[in-house]
């Protein structure tokens, strides 16, 4: 039997290897939901699923879904089941701590035993920040960054009703902070829904302009997982296929909203993007794009959509090798190009598919102003999605990229 010393020995001997490994790329862990639905009508099987859970939920959504009653087959499916429902519909875009710590009294005033999320990734997000902060102490900004929540939350089931966050699988949730107009980014392995849900027949009435947005967010969460630089294997072909299927299949779904096949397809994209991001993590264009939608009130896919070229730009010096794999998902024709030249032809792709959804491609086409730049790139050197980045980035980078998408 080996002394105390030695077990010391052995077990640092163990964690230096580990360590190295994870250092190589070796070694990760890569966290999902326990259960994923996918399908169009899923969501009517809702019920027998959530049984387990327990008998009282507090459903979080919007009053759009509300109002357009969206949530009346998820609430029937569970009711059938004998889940009694209480609905707080209070979410706006971009929820605040306010409309968190008020969905987190109604939830302890009902004493439900679950959460379910259905709406984009506004409602989502905000129920992820209800469930957390029934279990953890007041104030939420104390868990701005990675790994800080201590206790789990309520379960938490996040049905999506748009084909873009992929908030329904990841780790993580954007919460804006109301007393520095901030948005805080919060993750932690707590954050993952239990089961998650994507059913394109929810997403079928989106109108053009959102499906485009929500949509090329699925993209640059694949782009911007592909050219992580904690990139892995598996990450690589969840956002490499998610790439492929979104460049097939969003203007599909841009040019005609009851195309099902191509509403189904999206969904399966930003599933695949979202496990490929929360796992890997994003980079300069979730920065400086999170920065631009609370400056100029913008939504997060369009803001993404104006960072994206010059973001790539940006990391193409480190990136050439990603870029030029890429390009062939993205549709350009690579056949006897250089790797410079095949990653130049996925940037201009990219633009062109910008283009052709009708987005915004800059900073001065939404009224933006150079004299907000400053103050934008002091935040964007703070978000915590540039830790990822490919391409290591300071004030004077990000600077020139804002100046580059005006
Ligand atoms: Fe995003």
């Amino acid at each position: 039997m080996q002394n105390q010393s030695e077990l010391n020995q052995i077990k640092e001997m163990v964690y230096d290897q580990v360590m190295e490994e994870a250092g190589l790329g070796y070694f990760y862990k890569f966290i999902m939901p326990e259960e994923v639905l996918v399908g169009p009508g899923c969501v009517r099987k809702i019920g027998k699923e959530a049984v387990e859970l327990g008998n009282k939920a507090l459903l979080v959504t919007d009053k759009g879904i509300t109002n357009l009653n969206l949530h009346s087959s998820t609430v029937r499916s569970l009711e059938k089941n004998g889940v009694q429902i209480h609905i707080y519909d209070q979410v706006q875009s971009d929820p605040d701590d306010k409309v968190i710590m008020e969905g987190v009294r109604t939830a302890r005033d009902k004493n439900v035993d679950f959460i379910v999320a259905i709406g984009g990734g506004s409602s989502l997000d905000a129920a992820k920040a209800i469930s957390f902060m029934l279990n953890n102490p007041e104030p939420i900004s104390q868990y701005e960054g990675a790994d800080k929540i201590e206790n789990p939350g309520l379960p938490l089931i996040a049905i999506a009703t748009t084909a873009g966050t992929g908030s329904e699988v990841s780790v993580s949730t954007v919460v804006t902070d109301s007393k520095r107009n901030k948005k805080m980014v919060i993750s932690s392995k707590y954050l993952v829904p239990k089961i998650a849900v994507v059913d394109a027949e929810l997403t079928s009435g989106l109108p053009a302009s959102i499906t485009a947005a929500t949509g090329i967010d699925v993209l640059v969460h694949a782009v911007e997982a592909y050219l992580s630089k904690n990139s892995i294997t598996i990450s690589r072909a969840l956002a490499d296929h998610s790439v492929k299927y979104v460049v097939e299949n969003l203007p599909l779904a841009v040019g005609n909203g009851e195309n099902i096949e191509a509403r189904h397809r999206m969904c399966i994209a930003s599933l695949m993007a979202g496990m490929a991001f929360s796992n890997v993590g994003l980079g300069v264009c979730h920065a400086t794009a999170h920065q631009l939608g609370t400056t100029y009130n913008i939504p997060h896919g369009v803001a993404n959509a104006i960072m994206l070229p010059a973001v790539l730009k940006f990391n193409k010096l480190v990136s050439k090798k990603q870029l030029s794999e890429l390009a062939h998902s993205l549709g350009a024709k690579i056949e006897g190009l250089t790797e410079r030249e095949a990653a130049e032809a996925a940037i201009k792709e990219i633009k062109y598919l910008i283009s052709d959804l009708g987005l915004p491609s800059s900073i001065s086409e939404i009224g933006g102003s150079k004299d907000d730049f400053k103050s934008m790139a002091r935040d964007a050197l703070d978000d915590p999605t540039l830790a990822t980045n490919p391409r290591k980035a300071d004030l004077s980078d990000i600077l020139k990229i804002y100046e580059n998408a005006f």
